[in-house]
């Protein structure tokens, strides 16, 4: 099957999805060319990440995107993790190109990855903010039993989903030292989470919905004890993209109210009181061959995901895999990719 007729959506690998994709990644190619020739600064550009609310239209990013039914995210994620970031499958285009693991083997590549550049050893006290369906938490228990975790969302989706796991006597996250808080990040207090008590604070596709990268940074510097450990994983581009910084002003905001991409340099900027100790780029047809994997997936799972969406729907998130896919394909991924950032609160 090419194509859903009656909804007009073009199939997984037909040469309709194809051509899509190549359209707009070859308009990005051009306008990416144009800002590393004639480059500009986020500063040039007015735009305070710095100061103001720490995010926003959090409420809608969930309607809109998070607490879609799980049906949809049951259809494309990979099925042990459940992982909804870019999942690792090589440092270069070519090893990424060349390999032939799977999107679960990948995702566990990545988490094995984040855990080696944070230096986890096993009994530490985790503060996972966006925690998506514990992906993250099923690695770290998998393969460090005494670990504790607390993990934060917003969505209902995924916070009734993990309850669930968690009361579920034949579930792995049964009985395990896993919490889950249904709060966003700004309204999270004292009383839910304990300042200065955490050795290890992660985030995982958290900080594209961040709008206050400083009130970010200060955040975590309060959960943090002394000499405790900050992790981040977050999409971002090697140019400043004035576009993809102002949800209004592309797609970005359609499928993510209130997100953005922060250039490679940003984050690190804002820290003040946290000590940058390293940071990765990580090329981004990792990212791509992840969309379409998940691409491939939702489009064979199709009849039983229309089950639970409408048409509409379903044309939003066929279009949503094009569109992401063609925003990493540029220059084989060296433009628009994944950071990894490790900073320490100073003992
Ligand atoms: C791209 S998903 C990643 C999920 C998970 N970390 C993973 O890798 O599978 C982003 C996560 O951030 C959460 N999120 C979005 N905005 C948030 C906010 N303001 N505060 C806390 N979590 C937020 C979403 O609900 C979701 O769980």
């Amino acid at each position: 099957m090419t194509k859903i007729e009656s909804l007009d959506i073009p199939a997984w690998g037909s040469a309709e999805a194809l051509r899509k994709e190549e359209h707009v990644a070859r308009f990005l190619a051009r306008e990416y060319k144009m800002l590393v020739n004639k480059p500009v600064t986020v500063d040039g550009l007015n735009l305070c990440p710095s100061s103001g609310a720490l995010s926003e239209q959090t409420a809608d990013l969930m309607d809109t995107h998070y607490d879609e039914k799980l049906a949809f995210f049951e259809g494309f994620l990979d099925t042990h993790y459940r992982a909804y970031t870019m999942a690792y499958y090589g440092e270069t285009p070519e090893a990424v190109r060349n390999t032939d693991i799977s999107l679960e083997e990948a995702q566990r590549n990545k988490f094995r990855l984040i855990c080696e550049r944070i230096g986890i050893q096993g009994a530490e006290r985790i503060l996972n903010i966006g925690c998506g369906f514990g992906s993250f938490e099923q690695y770290l228990f998998e393969n460090y039993p005494d670990i504790e975790v607390i993990g934060v969302t917003p969505s209902v989706i995924q916070t009734s989903f993990l309850n669930e796991c968690m009361n579920d006597s034949g579930h792995f996250f049964h009985g395990k030292n896993f919490t889950v808080v249904q709060k966003d990040l700004e309204s999270l207090n004292d009383e839910d989470v304990t300042p200065g008590s955490f050795d290890v604070v992660t985030s995982i596709g958290l900080v594209c919905a961040i709008k206050n990268l400083e009130e970010l940074h200060d955040k975590v510097f309060k959960y943090l004890k002394p000499g405790g450990k900050a992790f981040h994983h977050l999409i971002t581009s090697k140019p400043v993209i004035p576009q993809f910084l102002d949800p209004t002003q592309s797609l970005i905001g359609d499928y993510f109210p209130g997100g953005r991409i922060w250039p490679f340099d940003e984050l690190p900027r804002h820290a003040k009181n946290l000590e940058l100790i390293n940071s990765w780029f990580i090329n981004g047809m990792n990212y791509w061959t992840t969309l379409d994997e998940w691409h491939k997936r939702f489009w064979s799972n199709i009849e039983e995901i229309r089950k639970h969406l409408p048409a509409k729907r379903i044309r939003f998130w066929s279009d949503y895999f094009i569109l992401c896919k063609a925003c990493f394909l540029p220059k084989e991924g060296a433009f628009f990719g994944n950071g990894h950032y490790l900073f320490q609160k100073p003992e």
